[in-house]
């Protein structure tokens, strides 16, 4: 059975990772029109939804997440608490002491290194024994998907090997994939450095 996970925050210092909310569906909107999002990030059921309901459906899953097991943070604005991003440990514990990681950030919001910043903040949290005591977080990426690579290994995501035809489009179309991993252990790396 999944774990209920208690909802959090953590601030940084320009944004805020907090939980989703169903007042942030136009956010999300703008977010799921990107084609970058939508091929390697969306999931497939999203992507079978028609356009204008899609946020919708993407929230879901994602507002009431933390009760299923999967810590789902929005990335949102300090200041104005939009959002910008997300970054997710999901199947918290499904492997013991283990979780998936995903991230998206909204094109606007790009180019400031906002994903590894908040990669790396959530796996500090997972990490904690006073956050969710886990020893592992791993996540994969298609290999053509080069920015996602430089954000998994700027966060600490050591490259642990290639998955070949892991990720597949709705399209049919394979792609090889990296497998990344970050472990309690591992020696803390900035994000930033
Ligand atoms: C991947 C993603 C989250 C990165 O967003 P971001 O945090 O704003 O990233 P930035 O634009 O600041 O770039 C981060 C790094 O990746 C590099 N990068 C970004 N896009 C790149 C590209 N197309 N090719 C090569 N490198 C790229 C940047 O140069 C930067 O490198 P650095 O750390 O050496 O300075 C964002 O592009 C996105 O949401 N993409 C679509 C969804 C997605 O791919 N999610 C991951 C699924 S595995």
């Amino acid at each position: 059975m999944s774990p209920v996970l208690q909802p959090h925050r953590i601030e940084l210092d320009d944004v805020v990772l907090r939980p989703f909310e169903w007042t942030d569906e136009p956010a999300v909107a703008v977010a799921l029109r990107d084609r970058d999002v939508l091929r390697w990030a969306a999931g497939t059921a999203v992507i079978r939804t028609p356009a204008d309901r899609r946020a919708k459906r993407w929230l879901e899953t994602r507002v009431d997440g933390w009760s299923r097991g999967n810590a789902v943070f929005a990335i949102a604005d300090a200041a104005s608490d939009y959002v910008l991003g997300t970054v997710s440990i999901r199947d918290v514990n499904r492997v013991p002491d283990q979780a998936l990681v995903a991230y998206w950030v909204s094109p606007a919001a790009r180019g400031r290194g906002l994903a590894a910043r908040a990669l790396d903040a959530a796996a500090r949290w997972a990490f904690a024994k006073d956050g969710l005591a886990l020893h592992r977080l791993s996540l994969d990426h298609a290999l053509v998907n080069e920015g996602s690579c430089r954000v998994a290994t700027r966060a600490g995501f050591q490259l642990e090997g290639t998955m070949r035809d892991y990720f597949v489009e709705p399209t049919g179309q394979r792609h090889d994939s990296h497998l990344h991993a970050r472990l309690a252990t591992d020696q803390l790396v900035p994000a930033g450095s």
